[in-house]
């Protein structure tokens, strides 16, 4: 059976964009639910400041508590020093984030993109020796919402640049979901086909109701890692109009429904997810969710 993996970044991507803030404990139990329900990794935190992201803070605290589990987590770092609190708190899988358009790195990191690839590629060789897996995303890789969109060369050229400095995975991020099928098979074919031995995630927002569509046109060229957010939860407080990102419970179905195994149950997902909604005070997002409660109700078995 063909197979993807998911990463659920909602106690992350989900949480930092959030008017209501979760405690450790609250952020604890999301973490918890989503791998008892089978996914596979979990972007539990970020390693940021918490004057800029408080939602993140004790995301070391989190981590911590995590510790037998640690294989399963990854973290976000926007910097050296971030990679430095992650190792620290023994995190195991780190992302380093950088933007395809240097105004969104200023706005995110509060650095050109050129001193975020040197930090990059400094946090890779201390990874290395670390026995950390470090993976990059390329945020706003479609569009940025200063600089207007995208062009296929400066991510290609930024993917090449990554992949000189050692990194082998690199995720591909449409940070304020302006994605579309055809921009995606036009950015994926190329990098799948040019790094043959690099690991490619895509990472969608439903910003514009095309998240599904878009992670089926990157799996049609190849993908198999998606970033997802249970209950849709999610956005970016440095990318103006970025909202929630596909709700992982959406891509869920449509993988299991397409016979492509997640390894994830929707069901257990789903509780996780209004869980997510009764604490950020929110309606649960996505469709599956709703479809699925009602065929429950009617005593359907997914199929
Ligand atoms: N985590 C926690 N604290 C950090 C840090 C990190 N990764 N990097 C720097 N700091 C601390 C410094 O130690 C310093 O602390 P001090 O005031 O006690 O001396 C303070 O933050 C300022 O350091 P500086 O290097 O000047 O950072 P900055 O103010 O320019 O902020 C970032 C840079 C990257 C730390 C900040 O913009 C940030 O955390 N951004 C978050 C980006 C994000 O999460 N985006 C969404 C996901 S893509
Ligand atoms: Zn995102």
């Amino acid at each position: 059976m063909d197979q993807v993996f998911l990463c659920d970044v909602g106690p992350r991507d989900g949480l930092q964009n959030q008017a209501t803030l979760l405690s450790v404990q609250q952020r604890l139990q999301l973490v918890d639910g989503l791998l008892q329900a089978g996914v596979p990794l979990v972007e539990a935190g970020a390693m940021v400041s918490p004057k800029a992201v408080p939602a993140m803070a004790g995301s070391d605290e989190l981590l911590l508590a995590l510790a037998d589990v640690k294989s399963r987590l990854q973290v976000l770092i926007p910097n050296a020093r971030g990679y430095q609190l992650a190792r620290d708190a023994g995190a195991e899988n780190v992302v380093a984030v950088i933007c395809a358009s240097n105004t969104m790195n200023q706005k995110n990191v509060r650095m050109d993109t050129l001193d975020s690839l040197t930090q990059i590629s400094q946090i890779q060789q201390q990874a290395l020796a670390d026995k950390v897996r470090l993976q990059a995303c390329i945020a706003v890789a479609w569009e940025c919402p200063f600089e207007g969109r995208t062009p296929i060369a400066a991510v290609m050229s930024l993917a090449a640049q990554l992949y000189e400095c050692g990194i082998r995975h690199i995720n591909i991020a449409d940070t304020i979901g302006a994605a579309n099928p055809k921009a995606v098979k036009d950015l994926m074919q190329p990098l799948v086909r040019g790094f043959y031995d690099v690991t490619f995630t895509c990472h969608f927002h439903d910003t514009r109701a095309m998240g599904l569509a878009n992670a089926f046109a990157a799996y049609e060229a190849g993908v198999k890692h998606f970033d997802a957010s249970v209950g849709g939860l999610g956005g970016c407080p440095f990318a103006p109009g970025a909202t929630g990102n596909v709700a992982s419970e959406d891509l869920v179905m449509m993988f299991e429904q397409m016979g492509v195994s997640t390894g994830i149950d929707l069901e257990q997902l789903m509780v996780v997810g209004q869980l997510a909604g009764d604490f950020t005070e929110q309606p649960t997002g996505g469709r599956a969710h709703k479809w699925r409660m009602l065929q429950l109700e009617k005593g359907r078995t997914l199929c």
